[in-house]
């Protein structure tokens, strides 16, 4: 059973600036509500029980966030007759009560990210959701964990994209089963056009083994002298551990690049929530 998901939270958003100079970009509203409640409820409608978010110092605004309940209480005391308000305190008290924090003080990649979680995860398998990638129309946690059941593998989610973009991804090398799934023979972090093995990009969230923790504790920095999620899955498929690939087919909204976000805004106050 998958109850525990962990969402990395550390990084400095440079590509949203200058709103990022104070708020969290998993903090930017998208059509009234942080970016990250959407990620947050993907997963809680998923079956996940608990999240870890890792932060950094730098971002303790997100923990003021949803750390911020007794607030929400004293206004309640004088207006207890705004109904928005109560709903917005037993939300955040719901969150707070799923949520632990764990700190990045280093941007050192992702693969980093995820190792600081190694005390925490209990089961052997864990969901990993990224907070730039949304999903609308489909909840894909739930679609991958049908996928992990029925495959019993590791699972990734993952779209077409055009052969030009493919250096903005991870990019997979595979053998297709059917429409919407396919095995992972390999898979290359952010390839040149001419090195990328297809078209089919990871997008971020990660079905991801326990047994990633030992090979991240040896993963040598890659790409930007970070260390890469994509490398230690890279050295665990080479290892024989099954991994496929998920196919969604809901709507993909890039948050993480002022475009993307301005975008996202649009499409979800037009989608019916
Ligand atoms: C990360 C991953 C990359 C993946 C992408 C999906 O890249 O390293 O493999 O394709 O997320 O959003 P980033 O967006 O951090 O550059």
């Amino acid at each position: 059973m998958i109850k525990q998901a962990i969402i990395p939270l550390a990084g400095l958003g440079t590509r949203l600036l200058p709103l990022t100079s104070v708020i969290p970009k998993e903090l930017l509203p998208i059509n009234g509500r942080p970016g990250l409640e959407y990620i947050l409820d993907e997963g809680i409608k998923a079956g996940i029980k608990e999240f870890i978010f890792i932060i950094s110092n730098k971002k303790k605004g997100i923990k003021n966030y949803f750390y911020n309940d007794l607030f929400y209480k004293k206004i309640i005391k004088k207006k207890n007759k705004d109904k928005r308000l109560k709903q917005e305190y037993l939300k955040i008290k719901k969150y707070k009560k799923m949520i632990k924090f764990v700190y990045q003080n280093k941007p050192n990649g992702t693969g980093d990210a995820v190792l600081k979680c190694k005390n925490y995860i209990k089961t052997k398998f864990f969901l990993m959701l990224l907070p730039d990638d949304l999903i609308m129309q489909e909840n894909c946690s739930l679609s991958m964990i049908r996928q992990h059941k029925k495959f019993r593998s590791s699972v990734i989610a993952s779209r077409k994209v055009k052969k030009k973009d493919v250096s903005r991804w991870g990019i997979f090398k595979l053998k297709k089963i059917n429409k919407k799934s396919f095995l992972i023979d390999d898979v290359i972090e952010k390839p040149s056009v001419l090195n990328a093995p297809s078209q089919q990009s990871v997008i971020g969230r990660y079905i991801l083994p326990k047994k990633i923790f030992k090979v991240l504790e040896h993963q040598k920095a890659g790409q930007n002298g970070e260390v890469h999620i994509t490398d230690a899955i890279r050295t665990l498929v080479k290892k024989n551990e099954k991994f496929t690939g998920y196919i969604f087919s809901g709507k993909y909204l890039d948050c993480g690049t002022m475009k993307g976000y301005i975008n996202s805004s649009k499409k979800i106050s037009s989608y019916n929530l």
